[in-house]
């Protein structure tokens, strides 16, 4: 079954139309498919299981990417753990049912209070990201008379080709660890009181849509993995990250049995267990923002479509100038295109969807589908304008069902006072 197709010129997720999905919970909403969350979930699993069936994988889903506790949860069923940033993303998983050795905590900035508590349920490692943070992890983990698993987050220095704002593992970005400094720092790991090693990992960036970045990545770290090792220092866990390309426009997704052949070839042989960090792959073509027209607004210059979701409620267009399919729910028997600007009523000039969409002139109320916007959709939204945060439903079939009320006025307000 495909997951997003027209039956009777309706836009259907799975087997229910958006139409009676805007009816039931009003506009802007994000809407789901369970289906799509499970089989982007198998695809990576699959392929996984064929190429490398003895391998230990942990497939650690980027909380991230999409963080609602029913996907987590949903996640969480299939076997996944969770690559965590944050207290509040530790507390998400936790609710969510993952458990604490399925659980990797990512991220340049852990506070204290961060690193107390993953040392505290013992997560499977702590990503440490520079040698300041590993001191001051070994004192909380001597504080508290305990061991904090870690593991090193190295900086391979690889362009994967991405955004500018989304590459994190060349020379100078703000991540990880330089690899030429790494074995030095692992020695200096090896002896400190109140720090466990158990692994390395890395993460080169997001929305990598070659498997070459990833090639010369795994080559740096098989590398160091034996030097390591010639240096007395084993290694148990090997986290890849993330970056998983999908397809947006023309890219091509990442194939995952061609990622897999190059894992069984370059990580496997390394006998540790193998960690994974998708987000974008498993969340991203799973949700949609569902939106209505509130007007075309014609000029000398211009056409507009203005929308009521707006950059608040998916902000990639606007950070990052990234193109998202927009797809009318009723299909327009109208031929005659026009060209529009798509853009959302906040008060920004960057709040803008689209520049150059070609569509049958729509009417007020029509609806449109602003594709996979199940990835850093949900999860980036802010209340700026004072726009209360949007609902979210999933699919199932059939069936419908919030996982997310709308926000009211008064939750908007709640931790304010005067
Ligand atoms: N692991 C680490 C350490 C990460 O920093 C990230 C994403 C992931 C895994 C998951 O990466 P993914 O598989 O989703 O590519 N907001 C941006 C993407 C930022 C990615 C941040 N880190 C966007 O909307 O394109």
């Amino acid at each position: 079954m495909q997951i997003y197709n027209y039956k009777e010129d309706i836009l259907h997720i799975e087997e229910v139309a958006l139409t009676k999905i805007a009816l039931q919970y009003g506009t802007p909403v994000y809407c789901y498919s369970k289906k799509a969350f499970k089989d982007s979930y198998k695809t990576i699993e699959n392929s996984l299981k064929k190429h490398i069936p003895e391998a230990d994988i942990l497939i650690a889903y980027a909380v991230k990417a999409s963080s609602n506790i029913a996907i987590i949860k949903l996640l969480s069923d299939m076997g996944a753990g969770a690559d965590i940033v944050s207290e509040g993303e530790l507390f998400r998983t936790e609710k969510a049912g993952i458990q604490s050795k399925n659980i990797v905590f990512s991220g340049v900035g852990k506070t204290d209070i961060e690193i107390k508590k993953a040392i505290e349920k013992e997560i499977c490692q702590i990503n440490i990201e520079s040698k300041e943070e590993l001191a001051n992890i070994a004192k909380i983990a001597q504080n508290l008379g305990k061991e904090a698993k870690i593991a090193l987050r190295v900086n391979p220095d690889i362009d994967a080709n991405t955004h500018d704002k989304i590459a994190t593992g060349r020379k100078g970005d703000k991540f990880g660890i330089d690899i030429d400094e790494a074995i030095a720092i692992y020695k200096q790991a090896n002896s400190m009181s109140g720090i466990k090693i158990v692994g390395v990992a890395i993460h080169i960036g997001s929305q990598i849509a070659k498997i070459e970045p990833f090639r010369r990545a795994f080559i740096k770290i098989a590398d160091l993995v034996h030097r390591l090792k010639e240096e007395g220092i084993k290694l148990k866990n090997i986290d890849i990250g993330g970056g998983f390309g999908i397809t947006y426009s023309s890219e091509k997704a990442i194939d995952f049995d061609e990622l897999a052949i190059v894992i069984k070839e370059l990580i496997a042989p390394l006998s540790c267990k193998i960690i994974l960090e998708p987000g974008r792959f498993i969340a991203g073509n799973s949700g949609i923002v569902l939106t209505k027209l509130l007007y075309a607004k014609h000029t000398k210059h211009k056409n507009f479509l203005i929308i009521d979701a707006a950059m608040n409620d998916l902000a990639r267009p606007s950070i990052y100038g990234a193109y998202h399919p927009i797809l009318p729910v009723k299909k327009a028997s109208d031929l005659q295109l026009k060209t529009y600007e798509i853009v959302g009523p906040v008060c920004e000039t960057g709040d803008i969807f689209a520049r150059n969409e070609q569509m049958p002139a729509p009417k007020h109320g029509d609806l449109f589908a602003i594709m996979v916007s199940g990835a850093y959709g949900a999860s980036m939204a802010s209340n700026y304008n004072s726009r209360p945060f949007l609902p979210e439903v999933m699919v199932d079939g059939k069936e419908h069902f919030l996982i997310r009320k709308r926000q009211s006025f008064f939750d908007m307000l709640a931790q304010e006072e005067f």
